[in-house]
């Protein structure tokens, strides 16, 4: 089914048995608009952690990747970024994921979910299908961790990224498709071989768990944070940051962004129900999203307070920002928190964290931006 805008309409009926076993959520209402078997996605406000439902990751887990991160990577510094506070009148701070090793925040979740399998498993690779920081992730954690690594891309993949995954020693398989799709299909196939886990960071249990360490260090750097604003592609990083905000400073205001040109899980989030779109073609590829799930939908839509959408011009002036005003170096994707911010940073209160999620930026769209 196709709607105004282009975005199509790729699945719905929601019934909480069809999730039975992977999240503990209230059952969803029927649908009361009509007489079909629809559910409808609870909203927020309707599915509060007050409501009986278990957050996921719990604080337990969350607790235990930390200490289990700890062992690996430095905490990422949380720096006051004073042109930005100039400019929106609030006193607003970065977080640098990009000092991770990859240049991104990937490396926290795929690290602590391949930690957790190996314990359950004999792994004898990983593979990954990725628009190239999740893959770069994979491969640093399997090198690490002493297993072969396969990351299979979408053709046209950022060639910073691909440089990174090559040079970890991982095997890269490129699909013919630009998008993610096709690499998704060609890395499904190959792990029905025995002794391969398909690390997939949208519907892996145990990865958000990773990233909802950078929730814990923002908390416990700047405990007055008012709101954190979090690029959403895939959303394991959101719905992370979300679970733990949520469980240990319910306050703060949890402000999800994606780009106008890769809007699917806004749709999905301001619908309440999974709205696909057939394109996702953004200079932002850590956002380029076509197909939520639809788990993922209400997860984000019971924990994530809004959504903005922003222009690639929007996140080309944030790089440029970042760059030259803070002397901070993000992606795209990286810098749509901060174009989120300067567009619509009224809910933001008044000490907002902008998650600066990832670097890897190839030198024609620094250009660009500059
Ligand atoms: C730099 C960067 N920021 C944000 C995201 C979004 O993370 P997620 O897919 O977990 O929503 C990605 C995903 O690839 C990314 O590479």
């Amino acid at each position: 089914m196709r709607f105004p805008g282009g975005e199509v309409l790729i699945g719905y009926g929601y019934d909480a048995g069809a999730f039975s076993g992977r999240r503990c959520w209230p059952r969803l209402p029927p649908c009361m608009l009509c007489a079909c078997k629809r559910r409808q996605l609870p909203r927020k406000d309707e599915m509060s952690a007050g409501a009986g439902a278990q957050i996921q990751p719990s604080l337990a887990a969350i607790r235990e990747a930390q200490k289990f991160l700890a062992q690996y990577f430095a905490e990422t510094r949380l720096i006051a970024g004073p042109f930005l506070s100039q400019r929106t009148a609030k006193n607003v701070y970065l977080k640098l994921e990009t000092e991770l090793p990859t240049a991104s925040f990937k490396v926290r979740g795929a690290f602590y979910a391949l930690a957790q399998r190996m314990k359950k498993e004999a792994v004898r690779e990983v593979i990954a299908s990725s628009t190239g920081n999740h893959g770069a992730a994979v491969a640093y954690a399997a090198k690490e961790f002493g297993i072969a690594a396969r990351i299979f891309l979408p053709a046209n993949c950022n060639p910073v990224k691909r440089g990174r995954i090559a040079a970890l020693g991982a095997a890269l398989v490129e699909s013919g498709g630009g998008d993610l799709a096709s690499a998704f299909r060609l890395a499904a196939e190959y792990a029905k071989q025995p002794g391969v886990y398909f690390l997939n960071d949208a519907t892996d249990l145990d990865l958000p768990a990773g990233p909802a360490t950078i929730a814990c260090e923002i908390l416990e750097q700047l405990p007055k944070a008012s709101a954190i604003v979090v690029p959403m592609g895939d959303t394991a990083l959101i719905r992370g940051i979300a679970a733990a905000a949520k469980q240990v400073a319910p306050q703060v205001r949890i402000i999800g962004v994606q780009a106008e040109r890769a809007p699917a899980y806004y749709l999905s989030w301001k619908q309440g129900r999974v709205v696909g779109t057939e394109t996702c073609d953004t200079i932002a590829d850590g956002l380029a999203t076509r197909t939520p799930e639809a788990e993922n939908v209400r997860d984000v839509r019971a924990l994530v307070d809004d959504v903005v959408l922003v222009s690639e011009e929007q996140m080309l002036e944030a790089i440029a920002i970042l760059l030259m005003e803070e002397h901070v170096l993000a992606e795209p994707a990286g810098a749509a928190s901060t174009a989120a911010l300067l567009k619509a940073g009224e809910g933001c209160g008044d000490f907002p964290v902008l998650l600066v999620s990832g670097a890897n930026i190839p030198r024609e769209v620094l250009k660009r931006a500059l």
